[in-house]
């Protein structure tokens, strides 16, 4: 435990330090905040003239930017501490340190060294064009119970760790096409069977701290015990603009700029993406999981039946399933307005369930090609896909009306 002055003087050194990498002042704001911010990150930019220090001031709706030379730091920094933030993260090369400020005032201090440096094959595989290297998300993966006491990605976590930095490179990827950056408000992101909240809160940090891009995410998982946890952990962090929910995809409604889906299981892929079209969200970025509705039902039956040779062996019609399942989601996405394309997500080693479905908005929808395609797929198979139950009356009304 320390004192407040203490605190201070720790922070205004290591804000100034040349392995100076990143601090966040966030959580509950026990102090004066007439500005209402909810995060101030405050991180080294090189401009001309020189190193500064750049306050990034995040309230509900925007971020502000103001750069400082170090030397005339006192003041901002005596400004965001007035605001009494429950957490502080400083982030240097030499390690992390937390600090806490309790309900009644006392300072908690918390340091976490810097792993030892890796050998160079093994600095290379983790820092190598990821958005979150090892050694960089630390503090990330300890609210997420991810990280070994020496401050390395747990072995049980690490794929999902991969696929999580997949997940962020191809939203990094998306974001002018979708045109999600300088909305002149926070991006909004709706993360749809979220789970353990690996995605959801790396995608907070990765935007707003990272990127420096606002961004609110939402959770939404059926299982109370997961939302209860991954509540604790945002909590952790000190995100207060991380919020989960729980309850069924679907069941609430949302403006999302953004929907993410990894893994969500089944015909929960399908809810997730109806629930980006009834938003109008901007990007929609999903990783399907197992698919079990279209299995039941495709049969090499009418003119199916020329592929009866493959549908015989219980794999292959599995298979087959699956390719259809996320096509006819394609193509209704397509329909939908959504330019769409579907490609490797992670290499299958990680994880087999390794493609994604990456579609943006700005297509006319019901486009009459995408709509032949959708009927003569559908008569093919003699099957309606749960894509086309999931998106509802107005899609119908797309790809029904003018056969009826
Ligand atoms: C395989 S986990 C994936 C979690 C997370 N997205 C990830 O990749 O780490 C699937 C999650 O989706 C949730 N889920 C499945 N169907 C759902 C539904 N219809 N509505 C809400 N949550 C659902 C489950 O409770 C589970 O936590």
């Amino acid at each position: 435990m320390t004192d407040p002055l203490a605190a201070r003087t720790l922070i205004a050194n290591t804000i100034r330090a040349p392995d100076f990498r990143r601090a966040t002042f966030a959580g509950v704001a026990r102090g004066a905040n007439p500005a209402g911010w909810v995060r101030v990150v405050v991180r080294p930019v090189e401009l001309r003239g020189g190193r500064f220090l750049q306050f990034a001031y995040h309230d509900a709706r925007q971020v502000r930017t103001h750069n400082v030379a170090p030397a005339d730091a006192a003041t901002p920094l005596d400004e965001v501490l007035a605001v009494g933030f429950s957490a502080v993260h400083l982030d240097t090369d030499a390690g992390q340190t937390d600090i806490r400020l309790s309900k009644k005032g006392k300072v908690l201090i918390g340091r976490t060294a810097a792993p030892a440096a890796p050998s160079a094959d093994a600095a290379h595989n983790r820092t190598k064009d990821v958005p979150l290297p090892e050694g960089r998300a630390d503090h990330l993966l300890e609210a997420l119970g991810g990280m070994t006491p020496d401050g390395r990605v747990k072995p049980t976590m690490r794929a999902k760790f991969t696929q999580v930095n997949e997940f962020l490179k191809h939203l990094a990827h998306t974001l002018d096409d979708a045109g999600l950056r300088g909305l002149g408000r926070p991006v909004e992101i709706l993360d749809c069977g979220s789970g353990s909240g690996h995605l959801t809160l790396a995608a907070h940090h990765y935007l707003n701290d990272i990127l420096g891009i606002p961004a609110r995410v939402t959770g939404v998982d059926a299982n109370p015990h997961v939302v209860q946890k991954t509540t604790a952990a945002a909590q952790q962090l000190g995100a207060a603009d991380a919020r989960f929910a729980c309850g069924r995809i679907g069941a609430f409604e949302s403006t999302a700029d953004v929907v993410l889906a990894l893994h969500a299981c089944d015909t929960a892929t399908d809810d997730a993406i109806a629930q980006a079209v009834r938003a109008g969200a901007r990007l929609l970025l999903s990783v399907p999981c197992c698919h079990q509705a279209l299995n039941a039902v495709v049969k090499p039956d009418g003119v199916a039946e020329v592929l009866r040779p493959v549908l015989r062996h219980g794999i292959l019609q599995q298979r087959t399933a699956d390719i259809l399942t996320d096509a006819f989601r394609a193509l209704a996405l397509r329909i939908a307005g959504y330019r769409t394309d579907v490609v490797e997500f992670v290499s299958p080693e990680h994880t087999a369930r390794n493609l994604m479905i990456r579609a943006t908005r700005g297509l006319p929808p019901g486009d009459p090609a995408f709509v032949a395609e959708y009927r003569e797929l559908c008569r093919f198979w003699g099957v309606v896909p749960y894509i086309e139950t999931a998106l509802g009356d107005p899609f119908r009304r797309l790809v029904r009306e003018e056969s009826s």
